[in-house]
């Protein structure tokens, strides 16, 4: 893996399937739609927090393991980059002095079982640290598990975002450690009444049904907000990853075909990397019951066929 991820798409709600949320069944064929279809990087979220003990020394259940060694063989074997991250430890955001153990624990285990990888894996440290894991908090959390990572993979791709789960506009706060092998990576979904309209998890998310996606402002906020992180990537010299973006499927296909060409292209002209939120549940590109890519966000985020061959 080379410092830049090209266009990627997070296999989301297979490996970090919450509770009576939608499950993605790890097929081998959807690493086989991801590569032909043109993508350059799988982002694969893992709940290990879910699949490891409650005390030390917090091993991971192994045969978990082995369900995600499936997935990162799976894309390695097509030629993909694949990113491998810690995934809804909502337990560690709620409670960090309690957890923090249990999180660094975690990651031993994970570099020393992948430290022998190709360089086309990559390590994300944490998705969307939030609530009681403030910048101020983060910050030294993410040095020690970065350490923790380095013990046995020195050179890996590791990619670190900030507090206030991935927002652009927390990355100031975001405390860069001194590593020549960083990306940082932040996640879009602005504006949150059109992206995450309709969705069961955010509280009122029905009354903002129907809200389309297309007027002047809302390419200038897009527009802005990415400036912003560019700006903030070239004063670190770290390049960007954002790692989900994505618009629910209860919005307007229109709307949601518009405002991920729009991302992804700003994204692109910034010289940033990009893994679109997510493959094949509720913010769907590809349609699972079908088979095949739904053809306005497939073109969104790849352009027309004959030029990504
Ligand atoms: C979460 C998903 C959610 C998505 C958009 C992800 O980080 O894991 O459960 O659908 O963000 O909100």
């Amino acid at each position: 893996m080379d410092r830049g991820l090209g266009r990627g798409i997070n296999i989301g709600n297979a490996l970090d399937a919450l509770d009576g949320g939608p499950e993605l069944p790890l097929h081998e064929r959807y690493f086989d739609e991801v590569a032909g279809a043109g993508f350059d990087t799988v982002r694969l979220p893992v709940r290990w927090s879910a699949h490891a003990a409650a005390t030390a020394p917090y091993t991971i259940d192994p045969a978990f393991l082995a369900r995600v060694d499936a997935g990162v063989h799976a894309a390695l074997s097509r030629g993909l980059n694949v990113v491998v991250n810690v995934h809804h430890y909502d337990e560690l955001c709620a409670a960090p002095a309690a957890h923090a153990p249990r999180f660094l624990a975690l990651w031993g285990q994970i570099a020393a079982h992948y430290a022998g990888y190709e360089a086309r894996l990559g390590f994300e440290l944490l998705n969307e640290p939030h609530g009681a894991l403030t910048a101020s908090r983060w910050n030294p959390l993410l040095a020690q598990a970065l350490a923790v990572v380095r013990a046995s993979n020195p050179d890996r791709t590791v990619i670190v975002g900030p507090a206030d789960r991935n927002d652009v506009a927390a990355l100031p706060a975001l405390a860069v450690p001194d590593d020549g092998h960083l990306l940082a990576t932040v996640h879009y979904y602005a504006p949150l009444d059109f992206t995450h309209q309709g969705a069961s998890w955010v509280a009122g998310a029905d009354a903002w049904l129907g809200r389309g996606w297309e007027d002047a402002g809302d390419e200038n906020a897009v527009r802005d907000d990415l400036a912003g992180a560019a700006a903030w990537g070239r004063q670190h010299g770290l390049p960007l990853f954002i790692g989900e973006f994505g618009a629910h499927e209860r919005a307007g296909m229109d709307s949601r075909a518009r405002w991920t060409t729009f991302v992804r292209s700003e994204a692109e002209r910034l010289g940033m990397s990009w893994a679109y939120w997510e493959f094949g549940t509720d913010f769907g590109a590809f349609d699972p019951e079908r088979g095949s890519w739904r053809e306005p966000l497939r073109r969104a985020l790849l352009g027309d066929p004959e030029r990504t061959a």
